[in-house]
């Protein structure tokens, strides 16, 4: 595991670099200059360097949640810092420390070679763990907030590594003190509490009817069924560009959800927080027509109404204007305003 403490080494510096493989949207992107960050030690010059020109800079990591414009102006950090390891026991929990360029789902699937489960609601999720806090990934009723022990990341407005604790990142439904402050941290390491009791977490309607008939799976089954499920209703982005969910299930007060769901009876929610509901967003846009939908080469794909898709040679403009057309339609047919889900570059 990469350490902030080492030598610092020179990262490997890239112009007018293509990101079209980068994102998994498949978006036309060229950067003009990207490093590949290998070790946190390369972040304090690197930074210094930028912020003194205050010049733009972002980072990437499995591009999954991103949407990019065709030009990005300034630096592109492409985070790759690599390591996995157990670094501490207690009578709870393993901790596990993980570098912020590791591949989600590769970490997913190593906890469950080394009999460390409580993660595997989240495989195949795509995207970097350093990524996964940003926006809290959640899934078939777990996200990653409650496996968290703390983060580093490098602070670019102190230029100065920090550590946070679970508190301190300020977790919610697909958000974070890191997406609120989007251009401040740069995450290098996600360290993990994996409870030593697990208890698997069959709530989410998929889970509970692919194992009514088996009350006790193993995790490696539990694991097994989420990839399967998501794979029947989510299109793989090597095959069709997407960037998982585009838009987040809005929540509404009850007052708000009583009056729409007399309007309209076979209306999908959940229970959330303080009484309000969490509405499902793909079930709106379906209503609204959208399943299969074609927008010249952007699209709505039609297993699930949630997730715009690239059918190729789409760029950022096509994508955001199917997006305000569903936004705009959402509204109209059902009053509730829709909120994009991945980032806008
Ligand atoms: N539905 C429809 N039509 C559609 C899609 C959904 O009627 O085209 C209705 C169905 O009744 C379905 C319900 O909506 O039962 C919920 O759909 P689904 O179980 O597919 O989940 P979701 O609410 O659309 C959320 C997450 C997903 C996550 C799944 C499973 C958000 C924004 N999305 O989707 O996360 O995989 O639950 O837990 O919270 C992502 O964030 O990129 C993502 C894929």
């Amino acid at each position: 595991m990469n350490c902030a403490k080492n030598a610092p080494t020179t990262p490997q510096r890239l112009s007018k670099l293509s990101l079209e493989s980068r994102n998994t949207f498949g978006l036309p992107a060229i950067a003009e200059l990207a490093y590949e960050i290998t070790d946190p030690n390369q972040l304090p010059s690197l930074m210094a360097g930028i912020l003194k020109n205050d010049s733009p800079w972002r980072v990437l990591g499995g591009g999954s949640n991103v949407v990019l414009p065709n030009d990005l102006s300034g630096t592109t950090l492409l985070m790759n810092i690599a390591g996995r390891e157990i670094i501490d026991r207690n009578d709870q929990f393993i901790k596990v420390a993980v570098g912020a360029g590791e591949n989600w789902h590769d970490f997913v699937a190593w906890t469950l070679e080394k009999n460390l489960p409580g993660l595997e609601n989240l495989a195949l999720i795509p995207g970097t763990v350093g990524a996964a806090p940003i926006q809290n990934i959640g899934a078939y009723g777990s996200d990653v907030a409650e496996h968290l022990a703390f983060i580093e990341a490098f602070d670019s407005k102190e230029q100065a590594f920090v550590t946070l604790n679970k508190a301190d990142c300020r977790f919610a439904y697909r958000d974070s003190h890191f997406k609120q402050s989007l251009g401040r941290y740069i995450v290098t390491k996600v360290v993990f509490n994996i409870a030593k009791v697990w208890v698997p977490r069959l709530t989410y309607a998929d889970l509970a009817k692919e194992f009514s008939n088996n009350p006790s799976p193993a995790a490696k089954e539990i694991f097994t069924a989420v990839c399967r499920i998501r794979q029947s209703k989510l299109p793989d982005p090597k095959v069709i560009g997407n960037a998982g969910s585009f838009f987040q299930n809005p929540i509404v007060d009850s007052t708000f959800f009583s009056d729409l769901q007399l309007a309209h009876p076979n209306l999908v929610s959940y229970p959330d927080a303080n009484g309000s509901r969490k509405l499902a967003a793909g079930w709106l846009i379906d209503q609204c027509g959208f399943k299969g939908y074609r927008f010249g080469p952007a699209g709505v794909y039609d297993k699930q109404a949630l997730v715009l898709v690239n059918h190729g040679g789409a760029d950022a403009r096509d994508i955001l204007s199917l997006a305000d057309l569903i936004k705009q339609k959402v509204l109209e047919r059902f009053g509730v305003e829709l909120q994009i889900e991945p980032n806008i570059l």
